[in-house]
């Protein structure tokens, strides 16, 4: 049987908190979710399902995988560690919301080998592939805007290239916790785009003002070179959304490009309850 840390979940359906019996987690209201056999649990309920396979596609998970590993994008991952230890003591509780395969979550939870880390992806195949990297941390198909996690229970909630939503997470957040988001920059692979799109329009990106009951800490750009190899960079463009929009003439131009050096820009903003 499958071991499984349920301490900080509660029932989607009725909010109450969940406890591992045998292989499944039970609330007081008698709704059940069985822990799958790969070591995770699915928490979305079908209310909160808007399409039949949300998120990323078989193919563009694998991608993300194959490139994740390589560590291209280890320095991200560093900056938001140091930001989760910038606010004091390391985490005791994580989420990373919008997990996909894992890579961030397994890092952190390597970080931070005390903490309790929950990977809540809305896609089951991506949270399925998570669950191969780590039996440590409680991996739930979840979606962002309604978390199966107790008021007042995490110090810390990561957003790696994915949804803030900001009313849940501040409820999630106990009193001082923070939220690091990482999105984007203007010039986020910039030589990728003018290879794949006959136009590259200018999108000034910036994060939006918190509204509710998170105030911004800070707020960086940073930045970095990486030069990858043909394959890489067909990794890389299969893993983003890019890949379902580029045309195909666009495709057989990234394809017979040897190598490309590239600008990697992103925000890191802390936000606090
Ligand atoms: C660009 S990917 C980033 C994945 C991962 N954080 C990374 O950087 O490798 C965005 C992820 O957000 C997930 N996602 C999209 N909408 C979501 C929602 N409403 N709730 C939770 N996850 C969501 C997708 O399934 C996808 O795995």
């Amino acid at each position: 049987m499958v071991e499984f840390n349920c301490n900080d979940l509660i029932c989607p359906l009725c909010g109450e908190p969940l406890v591992a019996i045998g292989g499944s987690l039970l609330c007081v209201g008698r709704h059940t979710y069985d822990v799958a056999r790969q070591g995770y649990v699915n928490l979305l309920p079908v209310q909160q399902k808007h399409s039949l396979h949300p998120g990323d596609t078989p193919e563009m998970l694998a991608a993300r995988r194959a490139f994740l590993n390589e560590g291209h994008y280890a320095p991200i991952c560093s900056d938001v560690i140091a930001a989760l230890l910038r606010q004091g003591e390391p985490p005791c509780t994580l989420t990373d919301v919008g997990c996909g395969e894992g890579y961030y979550t397994a890092e952190f939870a390597r970080e931070f080998p005390t903490a309790r880390c929950i990977g809540a992806d809305i896609s089951k195949a991506a949270v399925k592939m998570a669950a191969s990297r780590s039996k440590q941390i409680s991996w739930i198909v979840a979606t962002a805007s309604h978390l199966p996690i107790a008021d007042d229970s995490m110090d810390g909630i990561t957003a790696m290239f994915s949804l803030v939503c900001e009313e849940e997470f501040a409820r999630v957040l106990r009193k001082g916790g923070i939220v690091v988001e990482v999105t984007a920059g203007t010039n986020h692979l910039i030589e990728l785009k003018q290879i794949i799109y006959d136009d590259v329009f200018e999108q000034h990106k910036h994060p939006k003002s918190p509204q509710g009951n998170l105030k911004e800490i800070s707020c960086e750009l940073r930045s970095f070179r990486l030069k990858l190899s043909n394959a890489q960079l067909r990794n890389l463009l299969q893993m983003t959304p890019h890949t379902l929009r580029v045309k195909p003439e666009n495709r057989a131009q990234l394809e017979a490009t040897p190598s490309l050096s590239l600008t990697v820009e992103y925000f890191v903003r802390v936000l606090q309850k």
